[in-house]
């Protein structure tokens, strides 16, 4: 199965320097081509970090 995206270890913090809170820890994921996927999880848990990230929009802190 080909992989179209791909990320490994991704890490996101946020805040002032010094304060800040970890909102996405090491999440890896792989999509496939012609697979469907869905994002779920409560408000604030970081679906739309994510999704920045993923589409480039905004930087991680760290992993690919
Ligand atoms: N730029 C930012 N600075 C500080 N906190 C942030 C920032 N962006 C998101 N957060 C926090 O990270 C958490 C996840 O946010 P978000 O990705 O918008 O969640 P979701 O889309 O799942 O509701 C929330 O607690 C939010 O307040
Ligand atoms: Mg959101």
């Amino acid at each position: 199965m080909k992989e179209i995206l791909k990320i490994k270890d991704v890490s996101k913090d946020c805040g002032i320097k010094g304060f800040e809170t970890n909102v996405l820890k090491n999440i890896s994921l792989t999509v496939n081509e012609g697979n469907f996927i869905s994002i779920m999880g409560p408000s604030g848990v970081g679906k739309t970090t994510l999704l920045n990230l993923m589409s480039t929009l905004d930087k991680a802190t760290s992993g690919r």
